[in-house]
This record gives C-alpha cells, sequence and structure tokens, in this order.
C-alpha cells in the first residue's frame, strides 16, 4: 500500500468538474488578475472567517509583511511571536529590519501564553500568535495582554482555516489576521495565493492600497505600494474548494481520531486539542524517540512522512547574530528532534490510518 503525505490529486479528482468549469470561465474571460472572482472569493471567505473585511494578495508572507507596515512596524522595533513557526512568521518582522522576539511554546505547540509578558520591552510593538499545524492559540489571553501593553496583534493563520479557540473562529480575535492558500494548505490554490482579514475599515483600505501599488482607484497613486495580487485562476478554484472546506475539516478531524484509536498503547505522543478548541489537522504531529529509524522505516512501507520544522526558529542560522540557547526554549529545542508528521488530508481512508498505525506499531515491538 501506498500512503502519501497529501494527496493533491484526489481532492481534484473529487471535484473536476467544478473546478475545471470554474477555471475555464475565468480564461473565457480573460479575468486573469483580480475581477470577479477574486471579489466573490473576498466575499465569500469573509463569511466564512466572520472578518468583514478580506483582501486577496499574493501569499502569505506578503499578507504578514503588509500587515506589519500597516502597524509601522520598522528598525528598532520588536515583535513577539513563538519560536515554533515556519519562517514567513520571522521572516516578515526581520524584513521590515526589526527584531522578532521568540517565545517558547506550550504542549500544544503554540505560544505560550504565560512567558509572554517577560519578553515585553519599551520597544515592543505587538504580538503574532501562530495556530500551528490547525491548533489555535490561547487568543482569549493574548488579547488581554496586548490590551495592558497597547500592541497590535496579527493572527498568522496559515495553517488554520476554520479552527476556533473556546467557540469562537480564529481570525476574529487579533486587530488583523493572514492567510496563506498554498497549494497543500488546508484551503489551496493552485498556486501562491494568500489574504487579510479585518474588522477595521482603515486597516483594509490600507491594506488593499500596499497590496495594488498604492492605489484604491485606477493610475490614482496616493503611496507606493507593491504588486501583491491574487490571480483569477486561484481566486476561481478557491471559491469552489471554500464550499467544501467544513466538509474536509470535519473529515481531517474524524481521521486524527482515527489516528488516536489506532496509535493506543504505542510508545508515540498524539496531538491533543485545548479544552473547547477546534483543531483543524492541517498537520498531523506526533512524538517520536528514533525518529530517523522510524522514518526510513515508514518509507520502506510506501509511507511519506515530513518535519515540521526540524529547526525551530530561535536556533536557524540567519539568527545566530540573536545568540539564542536551546536552554531559553525548553519545549521547541526537546520537540525538534521527536516531531514527526504523518500523512494527513480529508481523503485518507481508514484503512490507510491503520496500515500507518500499524507499521510504527511493528517499528517499536
Ligand atoms: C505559519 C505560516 N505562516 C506563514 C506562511 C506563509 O505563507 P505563504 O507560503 O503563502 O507565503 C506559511 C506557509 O507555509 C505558514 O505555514
Amino acid at each position: 500500500m501506498k500512503v502519501p503525505f497529501v494527496d493533491l490529486f484526489a481532492q481534484y479528482e473529487r471535484y473536476k468538474q467544478e473546478i475545471d468549469s470554474a477555471m475555464s470561465d475565468v480564461i473565457r474571460e480573460a479575468s486573469f488578475i483580480g475581477g470577479p472572482h477574486v471579489s466573490s472569493f473576498e466575499k465569500n471567505f469573509s463569511s466564512y472567517v466572520g472578518n468583514e473585511h478580506v483582501i486577496a494578495c499574493a501569499n502569505g508572507t506578503d499578507s504578514l509583511e503588509i500587515l506589519l507596515e500597516i502597524f509601522g512596524v520598522g528598525p528598532g522595533d520588536e515583535v513577539i511571536i513563538p519560536a515554533m513557526s515556519w519562517i514567513s512568521t520571522s521572516e516578515s518582522i526581520g524584513t521590515k529590519g526589526a527584531t522578532p522576539v521568540f517565545v517558547d511554546v506550550d504542549e500544544f505547540y503554540t505560544i505560550d501564553v504565560s512567558q509572554i509578558e517577560n519578553k515585553i520591552t519599551e520597544r515592543t510593538r505587538g504580538i503574532i500568535p501562530v495556530h500551528l499545524y490547525g491548533c489555535a492559540a490561547n487568543m482569549p489571553e493574548i488579547m488581554k495582554i496586548a490590551e495592558k501593553h497597547d500592541l497590535f496583534v496579527i493572527e498568522d493563520c496559515a495553517q488554520a482555516h476554520g479552527a476556533e479557540y473556546g467557540g469562537k473562529r480564529i481570525a476574529t480575535f487579533g486587530h488583523a489576521s493572514s492567510f496563506s492558500f498554498y497549494p497543500g494548505k488546508n484551503l489551496g490554490a493552485y498556486g501562491d495565493a494568500g489574504a487579510m482579514s479585518t474588522d477595521n475599515q482603515e486597516i483594509a483600505n490600507t491594506a488593499r492600497m500596499i497590496a495594488n501599488h498604492g492605489q484604491l482607484k485606477k493610475h490614482t497613486h496616493l503611496m507606493e505600494g507593491r504588486n501583491s495580487r491574487l490571480d483569477g485562476i486561484h481566486a476561481a478554484v478557491l471559491n469552489v474548494k471554500l464550499k467544501y472546506v467544513e466538509e474536509w475539516t470535519e473529515e481531517r478531524r474524524r481521521n486524527a481520531d482515527l489516528y488516536r484509536k489506532h496509535l493506543q498503547g504505542v510508545p508515540v505522543v498524539v496531538p491533543t486539542e485545548p479544552e473547547g478548541g477546534r483543531h483543524v489537522y492541517h498537520l498531523f504531529v506526533i512524538q517520536v524517540g528514533n525518529r530517523e529509524g522510524l522514518s526510513a522505516h515508514l518509507a520502506s512501507k510506501g509511507i511519506s512522512t515530513a518535519i515540521h520544522y526540524p529547526t525551530p526558529l530561535p536556533f536557524m542560522p540567519c539568527y545566530a547574530g540573536l545568540g539564542h540557547t536551546e536552554s531559553e526554549f525548553p519545549r521547541a529545542a526537546a520537540a525538534a528532534d521527536r516531531i514527526l508528521s504523518l500523512p494527513m488530508y480529508a481523503e485518507l481512508s481508514e484503512t490507510q490510518i491503520e496500515y500507518v498505525a500499524n507499521s510504527i506499531k511493528e517499528f517499536y515491538a
């Protein structure tokens, strides 16, 4: 049996007719950049997210950078982020000339809220919590801290479309939020794509301007912006997929339960969810001993795995100058050698999940 890590073709085959027809519409109408498909996706996604404004852009890294620009982040500023994330979270801060200030993660791999206040200085401007692997960070606590210290909060929702904390959907807590629609994400385009969302009209207007060369009206450039627009083809694909993302999320959650069921008694640590949270399992990350041995064994059985991510951000070569040590981030440092992402997507069958779990059992037997 083969169990790929993700299977985007299986997803395409399920909705082939609808997707092909949506893409043909864009080609027939020549609405390649911006246009009706983009506007309709922005409207549909804002209903899904629960924010008044959604501004589509080219990718989830641009969306973070644009939002940081709107909050005026620049040289000398500090922005607090978790020690575990994809590089975009810290890179967007560094490219503004500011410094990412890392905080260790909690047992859910999201920022440990009990350690945030220790990291606040007179230079701190904001916090970017990351809903890593699809699990919502403790947003109510983060917003309390932000309010107390007058900080902005940008939620990095790249991995967590539809996740909730305490029954409230992520992206509706912070001052603004950032999404990625990279193909492998829970809601993925057929290339790079992203979006910003907010309830604040002024942030929304500025975001729209920056993402489109500083103009809201054609040829009236109120500021210098950049080219970060969503292509019509991606918007059309996203509009089709958005209709099914809730169904897929429930399938991902069912698959996570099946993994937990079939991995009972196996010496691995399975992911859990905060009380009242809705984890959307962009990734199903376990912790294991002898990771290299296990992944090689799984590969020999036709099962693909991955590591998200092998090096916590503070220990990346590009941050060597900050001089961080493992003792500052004990959870992230310990997890780095043990985390392993198992195949996870809506189309996985129970037979495949059982096969993965049995293959892991076999390795540790
Ligand atoms: C947590 C996180 N933030 C930001 C991004 C950046 O998104 P993009 O790849 O669309 O630029 C990603 C994408 O992998 C991500 O996982």
